[in-house]
């Protein structure tokens, strides 16, 4: 049982002039050159919205929540309206949201028909009992809270549809198009008062099986923010994601004493040598260092401190523009 002591001194982390960071992901994978432009530009705007919010003086959780919902509502993620399809030619999205203060976190897989997975799980994590709701049950929850049903039709973008159908012609290769598609969106945040939040959202696998539920709305393998440490928000293959917990392992690397970029690094390298997965992560620890690490071809990427914006797609790619430049918001 935690004693008073130890919850008064979560508190006693907040610092009242922290500078705000947000980071960013729209998905580590095989980006096509077609993609590329439209990732750039979606990321490049998840991070200013955060940021703004941040700004602003808005909390963390508020700021990774709606960064994620810009990217949601972009086609060019697999996320929301760009969600791939299942094997039934179905949607089929998970997500996850948690807050570093006192590790509330709600979640929810397997859900159809909403725009902004997202935003219902923060309803699961502020209105309920439970970590997770999970296909039917959180299809009545997002009902009873008076979230708006979409035509399933509204989420299907070309491109998944596309993709979907090209796998089922025989002599397909799912793995390699499945590699294409992990365009998972997730955002990382420390607020001024200290506090930080992590968000991720997801289609998951293009052509996975009806019910299969992945990393992202699995506490330690998705996200995990805790403001003893810092947060992260992970994309890339699922089961190899889940099979490492990277989130958590990640933390527990940022507590043994690495960087943000040492922890991606060494959690990373891990997966790919135990697991032969692969994936990206972004992280901020509770200084306000952070890292956006993939071990990918790409990931797409951005992150705003100091009122500089930091963004990529590519290896190396590391450009930097002041937020109220032009180029910032193109
Ligand atoms: N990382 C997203 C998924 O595998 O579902």
């Amino acid at each position: 049982m935690l004693s008073d002591s130890a919850t008064s001194s979560v508190t006693s982390l907040e610092h009242l002039d922290m500078k705000p960071v947000i980071v960013v992901h729209g998905g580590a994978g095989n980006i096509s050159d077609k993609r590329v432009p439209g990732c750039r530009a979606g990321v490049k705007r998840a991070a200013l919205k955060g940021y703004d919010i941040l700004k602003g003086g808005g909390s963390a959780l508020d700021a990774v929540e709606e960064a994620v919902v810009v990217m949601e509502d972009d086609p060019h993620f697999n996320a929301g309206c760009g969600s791939v399809l299942n094997e039934k030619g179905e949607i089929e999205m998970d997500a996850i949201i948690m807050d570093g203060k006192d590790l509330g976190s709600g979640a929810v897989s397997a859900v159809r028909c909403i725009a902004n997975p997202i935003k219902l799980a923060r309803l699961v994590m502020e209105k309920t009992d439970h970590v997770c709701l999970t296909d039917r049950g959180a299809s009545l929850f997002a009902k009873a809270q008076g979230v708006e049903e979409v035509p399933e039709e509204s989420l299907v973008s070309e491109m998944a549809r596309e993709r979907w159908e090209k796998n089922l012609k025989p002599g397909s290769d799912p793995v390699a198009s499945q590699i294409q598609d992990r365009g998972t969106v997730g955002a990382v945040a420390i607020d001024n008062s200290g506090n930080v939040a992590c968000a991720t959202s997801t289609g998951g696998m293009t052509n996975k099986m009806v019910g299969r539920v992945g990393d992202t709305p699995c506490i330690g393998s998705g996200g995990y923010a805790d403001n003893f440490v810092g947060a992260c928000s992970t994309t890339g293959h699922g089961e190899k994601i889940m099979t490492v917990t990277l989130a958590r392992i990640i933390l527990y690397h940022m507590e043994q004493g690495m960087s943000p970029e040492e922890a991606s690094d060494t959690a990373l390298t891990y997966m790919k040598t135990r697991v032969r997965g692969l994936g990206g992560v972004i992280v901020v620890n509770n200084s306000g260092e952070w890292t956006a690490t993939f071990s990918t071809n790409q990931m797409s990427w951005a992150a705003v401190k100091d009122d500089v914006l930091e963004f990529g797609v590519f290896r190396g790619e590391n450009e930097t523009v002041n937020i109220d430049h032009p180029l910032a918001s193109q």
